[in-house]
């Protein structure tokens, strides 16, 4: 089983992989490109990860994390 299965926006079918190569460097951006975190907000918290760290797959957060 993968231990890092969280790699893509669900609500908007994008990678987080498509998102990084598209350079993207804020939230806004990916906003106004794709609309990622505007529906369920689940995968928002992942997405600064990403632009944190610039990893593009991560186990599932811990509740106390996505708040
Ligand atoms: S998973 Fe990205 S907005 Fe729902």
């Amino acid at each position: 089983m993968d231990p890092r299965p969280v790699k893509r926006c669900l609500c908007y079918d994008r990678s987080f992989l498509e998102i990084q190569k598209e350079g993207l460097q804020s939230i806004d951006e990916i906003i106004d490109r794709y609309g990622c975190t505007t529906g369920c907000g689940m995968c928002k918290p992942y997405i600064e990860e990403m632009l944190r760290t610039g990893e593009t797959s991560f186990p599932v957060l811990e509740e106390q994390k996505i708040r």
